[in-house]
């Protein structure tokens, strides 16, 4: 579960997200849209904790981000779309160490599934230096998944995956999902999106434009019409006159 209330975030006199509230209940998958620059890797940055919030509050799990920070973030995943690794340990000692920090026990025992769901078996004892851009991208999902996590924050998960890659990672976020997980997750990839989505925000310029199972914000913003796609609903929403 995650509780957002009235969350703002400024940097310096420029405001990135504007008094944004919404629940997201375990088993959701949420996507969060909106144009460049709209908020959504600051919202997402915000919510894991990486960056502080200027006001509002963040339950994760039941767990208040800013009076307990330690054990909000030991029930979330945040997955960056610039994955940060660690130039001088293998693919393995990435788990070992991740599986260190959050103690996970056994941790071989679950490493071993997670690198061949994602496909990076064989490449268990190469470093970060011998990986595709793609592959980077799994072993960081791979640590981020290791410690089951309830939460899970996506920035652009999708972007660099090839397209059986991509089939991977939409079924693993939903398997995840059906298994109890709450998700969150951003991207420009629509036609993607509608087939992970339970629920879509839209953001614009910081402010929530909508949010809502994907046939309520379809249907707000369809006119009546039917079979209206979320690329045209984004399109409206964020374009138009319409507020
Ligand atoms: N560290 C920072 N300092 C100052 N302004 C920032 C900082 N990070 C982001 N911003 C500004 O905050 C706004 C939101 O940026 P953010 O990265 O959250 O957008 P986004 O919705 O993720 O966009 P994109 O779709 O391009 O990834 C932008 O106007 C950006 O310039
Ligand atoms: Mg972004």
């Amino acid at each position: 579960m995650i509780e957002v209330t009235g969350l703002i975030k400024r940097y310096g006199a420029f405001t990135a997200v504007r008094e944004l509230s919404f629940t997201v209940r375990p088993g959701e998958v949420l996507g969060l849209v909106g144009p460049n620059g709209a908020g959504k890797t600051t919202t997402l940055r915000c919510l894991a904790g990486i960056i502080p919030a200027t006001a509002g509050a963040v339950r994760i799990a039941g767990q208040d981000l800013t009076a307990d920070p330690v054990a909000a973030k030991r029930a979330l995943a945040f997955f960056p779309d610039e994955p940060r690794l660690f130039d001088y340990l293998t693919v393995r000692q990435h788990l070992a160490f991740v599986a260190r920090i959050y103690g996970v026990a056994h941790h071989e025992a679950l490493a071993q599934p997670l690198l061949e769901e994602l496909e990076i078996a064989d490449k268990a004892d190469q470093l970060p230096g011998e990986l595709s851009r793609g592959m980077k991208q799994k072993l960081a999902i791979a640590c981020g998944l290791l410690h089951s996590p309830a939460v899970m924050f996506f920035d652009e998960p999708l972007t660099g995956l090839d397209p059986l890659g991509i089939r991977r990672m939409k079924d693993s976020i939903l398997k995840r999902a059906r298994a109890g997980a709450t998700v969150v997750l951003s991207s420009h990839l629509l036609h993607l999106l509608e087939e992970v989505c339970s629920h879509v925000l839209i953001l614009k310029k910081g402010e929530k434009i909508a949010d809502g199972t994907l046939g309520d914000v379809s249907a707000r913003f369809a006119n009546g019409e039917a079979n209206v796609s979320l690329e045209e609903i984004f399109i409206r929403a964020t374009g138009g006159t319409e507020s």
